[in-house]
């Protein structure tokens, strides 16, 4: 029935597959976006629910995601179009490859921004700027720094001409060496980095009780919304990334499995990452709600009161660096893989277009920390939070429905049978989530957020 072999090129092994698919998922979205939103959102709660979306719809969407690309085998529009043809379903369903595509270029336009910002930590860090830096140092640095139209603009090219040369190698030869090495080199540094939190900052276990004891006055509608969008957004699902990566995946290989095993890897990365963050947090007196700039100020703070910081500090954001690379790679690939298809041309040619084109678009969220600070979309957020908001809050987890609707209630059983075999009590755990579980639950949090 199905096609062995993409024309994309394959991931050479199941856990090649599992370093991409955790590539995509552990990036900024864990290191800088996790700490900082369960910041805002008070801590405890947030983590919790946020947990119990990763675990009731994230594993459950994931799977459905490499079911579908895998038994396509090409780009998430064209995959979708062919199962729907195949499962004799209405061509609505094909929204799903296009949506996605869309909140792709959406995601990587900011997303880029910020890794653009990491990147030029690199060299703030190594040039001693921040040695004995305290507090109102580390925070004037960054916002002079994000202040600067022109820095800004200049990293996040550099970031994304990067992101397009790894993309343009192809899957073998790019992708797949990219995540090869970097990825377990920031689980590495990352462990370091918690002992050095847990050692010496003396407020550890403030910052694991931020993390892990309800506060139910913080809950509300719109946080729990947020804690969904993330869970989508980190995990990469909802756009099609998975579905892209589950394309070049071997058969032998167990879905449901791998799909829980990318989960915990990257689970495991954002509570680490709160783990570094919010002890140096406490430890310096800052706000646990500063935003976005939380991950900016709080580490170069703590990086320049540490023996050999500036070491430790180069190495910290190069590491993010290539965090957000392994990510961003997988935000182009539905759109590359899909023009690669459709207009025969180059991944060269594909790549320049995508990652261009996500270039230009990111420029306004660029602006939002200088020239365009003052302009507001919707709801008195600037261009960079309209983006993010628009595309983890809602599209992604519509996205994510639909693909759980279309796994669940329409896609022909045999394609189900051929790439899960046998009747487990996990699959039938899957099953029941992905058809009325997941689904219920984005709705349930969409009525109450903005009924
Ligand atoms: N999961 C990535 C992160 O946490 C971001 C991402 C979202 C990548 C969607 C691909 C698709 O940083």
């Amino acid at each position: 029935m199905a096609v062995s072999e993409s024309v994309h090129g394959m991931w050479s092994s199941r856990l090649m597959f599992i370093l991409a698919a955790a590539g995509s998922a552990v990036g900024l979205g864990n290191i800088w976006r996790f700490p900082y939103l369960a910041g805002e959102n008070g801590g405890g709660i947030f983590v919790l629910v946020y947990l119990g979306c990763i675990f009731v719809i994230g594993i459950p969407i994931m799977s459905a995601e490499i079911l579908l690309g895998r038994s396509g085998r090409q780009s998430p529009i064209n995959t979708m179009r062919e199962l729907t043809a195949m499962s004799g379903a209405n061509p609505f369903w094909q929204i799903v490859g296009w949506m996605g595509a869309i909140a792709g270029f959406m995601i990587l336009s900011f997303y880029a921004v910020i890794a653009g910002w990491a990147i030029s930590y690199i060299f703030q860090m190594g040039s001693g700027a921040f040695t004995g830096a305290d507090a109102e140092f580390a925070n004037s640095a960054f916002t002079s720094f994000t202040g600067n139209v022109w820095s800004v603009v200049g990293w996040h090219g550099l970031f994304m001409v990067m992101t397009i040369v790894i993309a343009a190698r192809g899957v073998g030869k790019g992708l797949e060496i990219a995540v090869k090495y970097l990825m377990p080199a920031l689980f590495v540094l990352l462990v370091v980095l918690v002992i050095y939190a847990a050692a010496t900052t003396g407020h550890f276990m403030e910052g694991v009780s931020f993390l892990f004891s309800l506060n139910t006055e913080k809950f509300s509608w719109g946080a729990v919304l947020t804690a969904m969008g993330q869970a989508f957004f980190t995990l990469s699902l909802g756009m099609g990334a998975i579905m892209a990566y589950g394309a070049y995946m071997p058969k032998d290989a167990s879905i449901l499995g791998t799909a829980t095993t990318i989960a915990l890897l990257d689970t495991g990365v954002a509570l680490m990452s709160g783990l570094v963050i919010f002890p140096l947090v406490f430890a310096n007196g800052l706000e646990s709600s500063a935003g976005p700039g939380l991950m900016f100020i709080t580490l170069p703070i703590a990086f320049g009161q540490m023996e050999g910081g500036e070491i430790f500090g180069v190495i910290f954001f190069l590491l993010v660096t290539f965090a957000a690379i392994t990510s961003s790679i997988s935000l182009v690939e539905p759109a590359v893989a899909w023009i690669v298809e459709k207009a025969k041309i180059s991944r060269a040619m594909g790549a320049v277009t995508v990652g261009g084109f996500a270039w230009l678009v990111g420029l306004g969220s660029a602006f939002s920390t200088n020239i365009w600070a003052d302009v507001t979309i919707v709801g008195g957020m600037t261009f960079f939070y309209t983006m993010d908001y628009v595309s983890n809050n809602i599209m992604l987890p519509v996205g994510g429905v639909l693909i759980a609707l279309f796994a669940g209630w329409i896609l022909d059983k045999k394609i189900i049978e051929d790439q899960m075999p046998g009747r487990t009590t996990m699959f039938s755990l899957w099953r029941f989530l992905i058809r009325f579980v997941a689904p219920a639950a984005v709705s349930l949090v969409f009525v109450m957020t903005f009924i």
